[in-house]
């Protein structure tokens, strides 16, 4: 494997050149929210600018999240840990706060504190985390506080969140509420925190209620994506980010889930021209969506195709026991299974969605655990629930189309639930 990653070459940024002009039309038939001809171009460019102009092609690429004065870039490339000159840029004052857990501390913490403290104006703290999902939590998330208090941190310090999206929810979360708001860097080191936790400002906790319920929208100053870190990602975790990846051909991008069918063996070997081609136009297509509707009053809803099944399932089994792109790999399934049975799709979307997921290694089957009162009751409680009435983002028209809607007939939910609920 990590053969098959340092033979990391450039020739990604071509890889970019088409689809550039590709970006407009998915994002329009995203769900039927209309966008202006004019932002089109203006998100499709500055992605394309940023890759071309500013990032050598040698080194690494940059997307650009838009979002005004509070834009980012995403680095993507590999060897980024000991760019110490990459990551300075992007923390401003005197101190900052290292979070990570207990699992990628041995791997990458002396690393990313080395290129932190190289210029020797930096006072860099440290704070480990027990790992796990079951860890997300208001009492763990005090002992970020609890650090930053210790070290008399001020409000011009930044958290760096070294880790996966649990440490990256956590850390941002904790940057946007520590001394109301400090700077905030992220420093992925799963596929699903590379490819979509990082990226877009959602950052929180769990409730034993349910997952990510206290939280905020809080933006990084920048992400750094070095894919060298996922040599030593388990395999479980590997597939479970492809989840996201495949959720983003599903939702905008049909050329993107063209691709994904044609290259799902090369990804599964982590070949890693591979891995950034996914890596990229994953965060390109969560940059865009973000940049047109940050706070998700609309079309960034549609990034939670099954979101709703998943976290039922996720809360349902526990914390920390499927992991939440294998939760999601089963909505997913089951969204596509309701949207064919609506006669949104056809049958063979349903049938080429099933097989890339199988083939990233991901489940498609519901937990036994799951009893369809505990679907009932868990989905009730979701975030984009309207009066308790579940809305869901679900599959209509051609590959890479979607809408996000509580206007669906409920028998058809119940015919979902029936068919993959296996236990009473
Ligand atoms: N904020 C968002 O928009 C958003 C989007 C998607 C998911 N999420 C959240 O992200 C979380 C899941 O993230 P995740 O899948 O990254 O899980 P995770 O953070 O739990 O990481 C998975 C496991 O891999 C380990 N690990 C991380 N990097 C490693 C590496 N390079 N080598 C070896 N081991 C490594 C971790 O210690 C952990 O045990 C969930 O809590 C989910 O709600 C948030
Ligand atoms: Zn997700």
């Amino acid at each position: 494997m990590s053969r098959a990653l340092s033979s990391s070459s450039s020739p990604r940024c071509l890889d970019l050149r088409s689809p550039k002009y590709s970006l407009a039309a998915p994002i329009c038939r995203a769900s039927r929210f209309r966008i202006s001809a004019s932002r089109k171009i203006q998100v499709a460019s500055t992605v394309d600018r940023r890759c071309f102009a500013s990032a050598p092609p040698e080194s690494f690429s940059v997307v650009n999240v838009d979002l005004g004065d509070r834009s980012y870039p995403i680095y993507i490339g590999s060897g980024l840990l000991d760019n110490s000159d990459l990551i300075r840029k992007h923390v401003p004052g005197r101190t900052a706060l290292v979070v990570t857990n207990e699992t990628i501390a041995p791997l990458y913490l002396e690393r990313t504190v080395a290129a932190l403290e190289s210029s020797g104006e930096l006072r860099v703290e440290v704070v480990i985390l027990p790992d796990g999902e079951q860890h997300k939590n208001i009492d763990v998330l005090m002992r970020i506080f609890d650090k930053a208090l210790e070290a008399q941190l001020d409000r011009q310090t930044t958290f760096v969140a070294l880790g996966g999206g649990v440490i990256g929810d956590m850390t941002g979360f904790a940057a946007a509420s520590y001394q109301r708001g400090v700077h905030f860097v992220q420093i992925p080191t799963t596929v699903m925190s590379m490819v979509d936790s990082s990226v877009g400002g959602k950052t929180g906790v769990n409730h034993p209620a349910g997952k990510n319920m206290i939280g905020a929208f809080y933006q990084p100053r920048c992400v750094l994506v070095d894919i060298d870190t996922l040599e030593t990602l388990p395999d479980r975790e590997f597939s479970s980010g492809l989840a996201e990846v495949v959720k983003y051909g599903l939702i905008r991008d049909d050329e993107f889930f063209e691709w994904q069918e044609a290259n799902v063996e090369k990804l599964m070997a982590r070949e890693a021209a591979t891995l950034i081609h996914a890596i990229e136009k994953s965060c390109i297509n969560k940059a865009e969506v973000v940049a047109l509707d940050e706070r998700e009053g609309g079309v960034r809803a549609t990034l939670n195709l099954g979101h709703t099944f998943g976290h039922a399932i996720e809360t349902g089994v526990g914390y920390g026991e499927w992991l939440h792109g294998e939760a999601v790999s089963v909505g997913i399934i089951m969204a596509a299974f309701m949207s064919e049975r609506l006669g949104w799709i056809d049958q063979s979307i349903f049938n080429r969605t099933k097989t890339l997921l199988e083939k990233c290694r991901l489940p498609v089957q519901v937990p036994s655990l799951m009893t369809k009162q505990l679907f009932m009751n868990l989905m009730a409680i979701d975030k984009k629930s309207d009066n308790g009435q579940v809305r869901l983002i679900l599959l209509r028209g051609e590959l890479g189309g979607c809408v996000f809607t509580g206007e669906f007939d409920r028998l058809k939910l119940e015919e979902t639930l029936d068919n993959y609920v296996t236990s009473g």
